[in-house]
């Protein structure tokens, strides 16, 4: 089974990316062939800046590799270092239909965000296609804000095996986590970097991390009443890094009423910079040794090749080249 995700290179990962991607992601490594990569050609879309882009992928490449991908199990590489997918892009673009693309709703919510639409922006998720297809990918780990890039991932397959035979790309199966589909932000909106509500894996300083989180948005329930833990945005939050009698006991401190809304995201803010403690001082050590980060990436990216070359020769085959 191949499984295989990527994430752009647009900023410091956030929870959201965490639990939405990366840890189901790396929870994958051990039950079939994992392949990660950095979409560096994607992020050219909103990324205009080449020093902040190279930046970006350093970083994130970092990152991931500090919060536990294994480059024994995996292949982890950056998408530009495989050329070949450009190459399939535009043979897939030639079996998509302008409508799939027209019905994205990520275009249409990047360009109200203020991104300015460009014909690269339109096609992203051709490119994505690609991304997947040239793996033969089986399963693809993604938050739920994907799934729609998904199925036109696995239309575009299917209008090139009618076209030029049965089989000859494998469909794809997304695999969003229910319960971490989607991480609600500072605001409580989708946590995003686009809407700037969000709580980074790797936040500087001690300090502002407490500072965000201090900001989560709560109603104004006075501190001595009850509060209702079902909405709160706490609470979301903090299930994703206690376990179920810390999370039972919050809940119930909730119903009980005496303390504000300071006091949880204490507990909150204590228990998120421990549980990213053990990754940070991975991350410390990675970021010292640029050689080993440059070798994974440039291992995986000779690994990636020859698949992706596999694939790409069987399509232009298939398409009279
Ligand atoms: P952003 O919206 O911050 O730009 P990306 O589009 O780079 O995030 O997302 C990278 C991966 O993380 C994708 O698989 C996406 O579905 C997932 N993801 C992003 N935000 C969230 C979230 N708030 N909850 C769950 N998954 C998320
Ligand atoms: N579009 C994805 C995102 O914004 C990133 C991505 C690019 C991706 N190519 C992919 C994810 C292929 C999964 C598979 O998060």
């Amino acid at each position: 089974m191949r499984i295989l995700s990527g994430i752009q290179p647009s900023g410091r990962p956030h929870i959201g990316n965490y639990f939405g991607m990366m840890e189901p992601a790396m929870q994958l490594q051990n039950e079939g062939d994992a392949f990660f990569f950095i979409a560096d050609y994607h992020s050219l879309t909103s990324t205009h800046d080449p020093a902040v882009l190279r930046q970006n992928v350093r970083d994130l490449a970092i990152d991931f590799l500090a919060c536990g991908l294994d480059p024994e199990k995996a292949t982890f590489w950056r998408q530009s270092d495989v050329p070949e997918v450009t190459e399939l892009t535009w043979i897939l673009s030639c079996v998509t239909p302008m409508g799939l693309l027209e019905r994205c709703v990520s275009y249409k919510d990047k360009i109200e965000q203020g991104i300015k639409p460009s014909h690269g922006l339109f096609a992203y998720p051709v490119l994505q296609a690609a991304d997947i297809l040239i793996f033969d990918s089986n399963v693809v780990p993604v938050g739920k804000d994907q799934k729609q890039h998904l199925e036109v991932s696995r239309d575009i397959a299917m209008k090139f095996n009618d076209r030029y035979g049965a089989d000859l790309l494998v469909v794809p199966e997304p695999r969003i986590r229910e319960t971490t589909a989607t991480v609600p932000g500072l605001d409580g909106r989708k946590m995003s970097k686009s809407y700037d509500n969000t709580i980074n894996i790797f936040e500087e300083t001690k300090k502002k991390l407490r500072k965000k989180i201090m900001k989560v948005v709560t109603d104004s329930t006075p501190v001595e009443d009850p509060k209702n833990p079902d909405d709160s945005y706490i609470l979301q939050l903090y299930q994703l890094f206690a376990d179920k009698e810390k999370v039972a006991e919050m809940e119930a401190s909730f119903r009980a009423g005496g303390q504000g809304y300071g006091y949880y995201k204490q507990e909150l803010f204590e228990t998120i910079w421990e549980f990213f403690l053990p990754m940070r001082a991975r991350r410390e050590k990675l970021e010292k040794d640029s050689d080993y980060v440059d070798g994974v990436l440039e291992e995986g990216a000779k690994k990636a090749r020859a698949k992706a070359r596999e694939v790409l020769d069987r399509v232009r085959n298939a398409v009279g080249m």
